[in-house]
């Protein structure tokens, strides 16, 4: 691939998701694009992004993005963030929360929906317990393609297998030949909506907890701050923050503190901004994107 062309793509995706690709990736590049390209009735990404170029139309932008997320998940991924969800945050929140008797819960990059699944069949379990409280789940991602599986809610042999316990596939999901229907008693507890965390968030309203899991990797320490300073604003004082294994604040935010216990668990603080451990980063584009090519895909 021309380093130009490489240049637009990343221009392109950095601007519009904040996925930021080095050009040691432009071989994923060319494997998840070339697809759209055939799509488009384009013969190659050269004369992808000269139509780029001439005429960004939002639809084949919108396929490249789709095209460039990843969407690896599963079931109760990781085990631990689910246990604190449980053991932890729930009973605290039953108490703080016992006059409003309502929670609301985000998960901010859910993908197929596995994850908010998970906590939907978590809440299920404790049906009878929960009796005359009001929990929302509300679930984003930036992929149509993406939440239109998670509204289906039909999965594979191979992903319920990963992470679901057996009783739960048995209680909650219906086989039908090679796949798996979950039942609709979960799937009307999860409101899908397709939302880009480059966004304001002030649309979503204030949660008490927030799962922004295995997402932030693919940003850069500014869209990282920015993401995570957004989300404190639509988090309640007193709630709950959990990222991904490979995710941390430290030395991007002051805005949460770390639980030392329970890895991934964040509350919010109110440390002063000059506590921050290192400055972020503080260019609006990767370094060698040129100014031309990053206005050209500039989000309205
Ligand atoms: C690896 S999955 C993580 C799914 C789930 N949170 C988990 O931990 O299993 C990352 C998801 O983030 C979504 N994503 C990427 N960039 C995004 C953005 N700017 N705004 C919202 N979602 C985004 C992708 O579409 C993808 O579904």
């Amino acid at each position: 691939m021309k380093i130009s062309d490489f240049e637009l793509f990343k221009s392109l995706l950095y601007e519009r998701s904040g996925l930021v690709i080095s050009p040691d990736k432009s071989y994923l590049l060319e494997s998840r694009l070339t697809p759209i390209a055939k799509k488009w009735g384009l013969p190659s990404l050269e004369s992808m992004t000269m139509q780029l170029r001439a005429l960004p139309d939002e639809k084949l932008i919108k396929d490249i993005v789709e095209a460039m997320t990843t969407n690896e998940t599963s079931f109760f991924r990781d085990t631990k963030p689910f246990q604190i969800f449980q053991d932890t945050i729930l009973p605290v929140l039953l108490e703080k929360r016992k006059t409003r008797k309502s929670i609301r819960i985000w998960c901010a990059a859910s993908s197929s929906g596995q994850e908010p699944y998970s906590l939907a069949m978590i809440l299920k379990e404790k049906e009878a317990e929960l009796r005359g409280w009001r929990f929302e789940i509300v679930a984003t991602d930036i992929s149509d393609e993406i939440l239109d599986q998670a509204k289906r809610a039909s999965y594979t042999q191979f992903e319920v297998q990963r992470g679901l316990p057996i009783q739960y596939l048995m209680k909650y999901f219906m086989q039908f030949g090679d796949s798996w229907q979950l039942k609709d008693e979960i799937r009307n507890m999860v409101r899908f909506s397709n939302f880009n965390l480059l966004d304001n968030m002030s649309r979503m309203g204030t949660f008490d907890i927030v799962f922004c899991r295995n997402v932030l990797i693919y940003f850069d320490e500014k869209n990282k701050g920015e993401i995570l300073e957004k989300i404190a604003g639509q988090l309640e004082n007193d709630g709950f923050l959990l990222l991904g294994g490979a995710e941390t604040v430290l030395g991007i935010t002051n805005k949460f503190t770390p639980n030392p216990e329970k890895r991934g668990l964040y509350i919010k603080s109110d440390k002063p901004a000059s506590t921050i451990v290192s400055p972020r980063n503080a260019s609006a584009a990767p370094s060698s994107t040129s100014s031309f090519t990053s206005s050209l895909f500039k989000r309205t």
